[in-house]
C-alpha cells in the first residue's frame, strides 16, 4: 500500500509542493522492461467498473470507455481498478473477459467528498470553464486525495501482478494518480487520458491545489486530450505554474525537473461504429422505429439526448426552441421537440436546479405552444434508455441538437450520424462549436448556443436544407466516424503510451549513466535557485 497522507494535517497548513524526486541508487539498477503496445497487458484505472446489474445478472456497462476496451479485455490479461459505485458482490472477472475486475468501495463520506464534492462540484466546473462556480473546501481536497491513494495502490497491485503491464489512467476524478504510481514505479509506463475539457491557465489557476493537480498528471509518459485547444492550454498552464518548481516546456513535451520527458497528444475518442451500425439494423430497433414513426407522423422530429448536466446547454436549446415557436406560428403543429436526460449526479445542488429549471422550461412552453387537441411541441424523457430504444430515436429523428456550452467530445454526435446514415436516413445535425466533436465533424451545422435566438434561426435554417445538403453532410460525417472509430483511438493510445515509455526510459537510462560516471552522489537536477522565485501569472507573464 502506498504511505498514507499525514491524518493529522489539519487543512488550515498549506503544504509544500514536492517536486518529483530522482531515481535512488536501487531504483537506477533496473533495467525497464519496455512494452509491446499489441501485447502488454493494460491495468485500467478509472472512476467506475465497467460493468453494471443487467437482466441475465452483471454486463458490461454501455459507457464509451467500456465499449471502447472491450477488445482489449478479451484478448489481453490485466486488470481495471474502479469504485464499485455501492454495488456488493461484484464478480471478479466476466464471461470471456480476461481482465480482472478490481473494486474500490468508497466510505459514504467520501462519495460525498471525492465523488459528488472535489470531482464533480470543484474540477467538473472548473475543467468546463467555471461556467458553475467551483467549488473549493479543504476536506474534499483531503478526501480526494485519499481516494487517490487508494485507487494508486490497488492499481500497484495489480501491476505487480502483471509483469510488462500499461497502465492507463482515466479522467479527473483521478489526476493524483499517475504520480502516485511514477513515485513507486519509475520505469512503468503509464498514460492518462482527459475526458473532459482543459480550461485557459487563468481559470484553471484559481484552484487552490493547482500544482499538485499538474504534477500528478505529469507522473504519465503521456498526458493526452480530446481537443488540441485544451491540450494547448493545459501545457500552457503547465509553464506558466510550474515554472517556479522547475518544471520547462519544450514544444508539445514537458520537462521534469528530474528531465524526464511528458508527451501531451491530442486524441478525440470516438465510438464502437460497427456495434452502432448494428444497432440500426437490429430488429428490436426496427419496431421502435416504426413506433415512433407513428407517433411523430406529420411532424419533423427534433432531437437532444444528454446527461442532465449543465454543460450540455439543455436550457439555452429549450428556449432556441420557444424562440422558434414564437416567431413561426406556423411550425406549432409541424415540429417536436424530444428531450432524453439521463438522471446525473443528483446529489450536487446545481444539478438539482438544473433539473428544476429544465422541467418548468419545458412546463412553460407547453402551456403556451399546445394547440387544443393536439400533441404537445416539447417531450421529455428523464430516464436512461435500453440502446435499441435510443438507436431508434436517433433514427427516426429529422435533426439532432447537440448544443453543449463546452464538452470534451460528445458522443453523441457521432452515434447519431453512424445510426442515420446506416438507416439511409438525411437528418441534420447543429453542433456547438464549443464541443471537441466539431473540430471533426466539419459538416455540421456550427451553432453558439449562448445566442439562443442565434440558435432558434439555425434551426429554421436546417428545416429548410434540402434533402441531398442533408443526405450529403450525414454521408460525409459518418464516413469520418467510421474511419476514426474507438479502436483506432485505443489502439494508438496504447502505441503512444508505449513508445514514450521507451523514449523515456533511454533517456533515463542515459540520465544513470552519466550520474554513474560522475563522482559523488546523484546530483538532483532541480531548478536554479534563482528560477525558483521568479514566480509567473497564469498567462506566462513575468510577475512584476
Ligand atoms: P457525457 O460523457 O458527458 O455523458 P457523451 O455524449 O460523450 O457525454 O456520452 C454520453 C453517452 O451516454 C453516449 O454514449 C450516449 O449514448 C449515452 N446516453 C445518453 N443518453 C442516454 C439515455 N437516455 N439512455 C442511455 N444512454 C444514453
Ligand atoms: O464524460 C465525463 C464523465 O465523467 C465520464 O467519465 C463518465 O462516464 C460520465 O461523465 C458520467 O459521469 P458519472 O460517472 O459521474 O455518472
Amino acid at each position: 500500500m502506498l504511505p498514507q497522507r499525514d491524518q493529522t494535517d489539519s487543512g488550515s497548513r498549506e503544504p509544500e509542493v514536492a517536486v518529483p524526486r530522482p531515481a535512488m541508487a536501487s531504483e537506477r539498477e533496473r533495467v525497464p522492461e519496455m512494452p509491446d503496445a499489441d501485447k502488454s497487458p493494460v491495468v485500467a484505472i478509472a472512476n467506475r467498473l465497467p460493468i453494471r446489474p443487467g437482466d441475465g445478472g452483471w454486463e458490461l456497462s454501455p459507457g464509451g470507455l467500456a465499449t471502447a476496451l472491450r477488445p482489449v479485455m478479451r484478448t489481453r490479461s490485466g486488470a481495471w481498478v474502479g469504485w464499485d459505485g455501492g454495488s456488493k458482490g461484484m464478480p471478479a472477472t466476466l464471461p470471456g473477459l480476461r481482465t480482472r475486475l478490481l473494486p474500490i468501495s468508497l466510505s459514504v463520506a467520501q462519495v460525498r467528498q471525492y465523488y459528488h464534492g472535489f470531482a464533480n462540484a470543484t474540477l467538473w466546473p472548473l475543467l468546463h470553464d467555471a461556467i458553475e462556480k467551483p467549488r473549493f473546501e479543504r476536506g474534499w481536497w483531503r478526501s480526494y486525495q485519499d481516494v487517490n491513494s487508494a485507487f494508486a495502490g490497488a492499481a500497484l497491485a495489480a501491476l505487480s501482478d502483471c509483469p510488462g503491464a500499461i497502465a492507463w489512467v482515466h479522467d479527473y476524478h483521478l489526476a493524483l494518480v499517475p504520480r502516485l504510481l511514477r513515485e513507486r514505479r519509475p520505469d512503468q509506463p503509464i498514460g492518462f487520458f482527459l475526458h473532459i475539457p482543459w480550461p485557459a491557465p487563468e481559470i484553471f489557476a484559481r484552484v487552490p491545489w493547482r500544482q499538485e493537480i499538474l504534477l500528478g498528471m505529469l507522473g504519465a509518459d503521456v498526458v493526452s486530450f480530446h481537443a488540441e485547444r485544451y491540450r494547448d492550454n493545459f501545457v500552457r498552464a503547465s509553464a506558466s505554474l510550474l515554472a517556479d518548481v522547475g518544471v520547462q516546456v519544450n514544444g508539445s513535451t514537458i520537462v521534469l525537473p528530474d528531465q524526464r520527458q511528458v508527451s501531451t497528444t491530442t486524441a478525440p475518442i470516438s465510438i464502437d461504429t460497427a456495434e452502432y451500425r448494428r444497432l440500426a439494423a437490429d430488429p428490436e430497433t426496427a419496431a421502435q422505429i416504426a413506433g415512433l414513426t407513428d407517433q411523430f407522423r406529420g411532424r419533423s422530429l427534433l432531437l437532444g439526448v444528454d446527461r442532465l448536466d449543465y454543460t450540455k446547454g439543455i436550457v439555452e436549446r429549450l428556449l432556441a426552441v420557444e424562440a422558434l415557436l414564437e416567431r413561426r406560428q406556423d411550425l406549432r403543429t409541424k415540429v417536436a421537440f424530444l428531450q432524453v436526460a439521463v438522471p446525473s449526479r443528483d446529489n450536487v445542488v446545481e444539478y438539482r436546479t438544473l433539473r428544476a429549471a429544465v422541467e418548468g422550461h419545458i412546463g412553460r412552453i407547453n402551456g403556451k405552444f399546445t394547440e387544443p387537441g393536439s400533441d404537445v411541441p416539447v417531450h421529455y424523457l428523464h430516464r436512461s434508455l435500453p440502446s435499441e430504444q435510443l438507436a431508434a430515436y436517433y433514427a427516426v429523428a429529422d435533426m439532432m441538437l447537440v448544443t453543449p456550452l463546452i464538452d470534451g467530445m460528445n458522443l453523441v454526435a457521432k452515434e447519431y450520424v453512424t445510426v442515420q446514415h446506416a438507416r439511409h436516413g438525411s437528418g441534420s445535425m447543429i453542433l456547438s462549436e464549443f464541443t471537441g466533436a466539431s473540430s471533426e465533424l466539419r459538416e455540421a451545422i456550427p451553432c453558439n448556443p449562448f445566442d439562443t435566438e442565434g440558435l432558434s434561426l439555425r434551426v429554421e435554417h436546417a428545416l429548410a436544407l434540402s434533402h441531398s445538403a442533408r443526405r450529403a453532410a450525414i454521408t460525409a460525417m459518418a464516413r469520418y466516424v467510421a474511419a476514426h472509430d474507438v479502436h483506432r483511438w485505443v489502439a494508438r493510445q496504447l502505441r503512444d503510451i508505449a513508445a514514450a515509455a521507451r523514449t523515456g526510459g533511454r533517456a533515463r537510462m542515459d540520465r544513470q549513466l552519466v550520474a554513474a560516471s560522475q563522482p559523488g552522489p546523484a546530483r538532483s537536477p532541480g531548478p536554479p535557485a534563482s528560477r525558483s522565485r521568479q514566480g509567473r501569472r497564469p498567462d506566462g507573464a513575468r510577475r512584476h
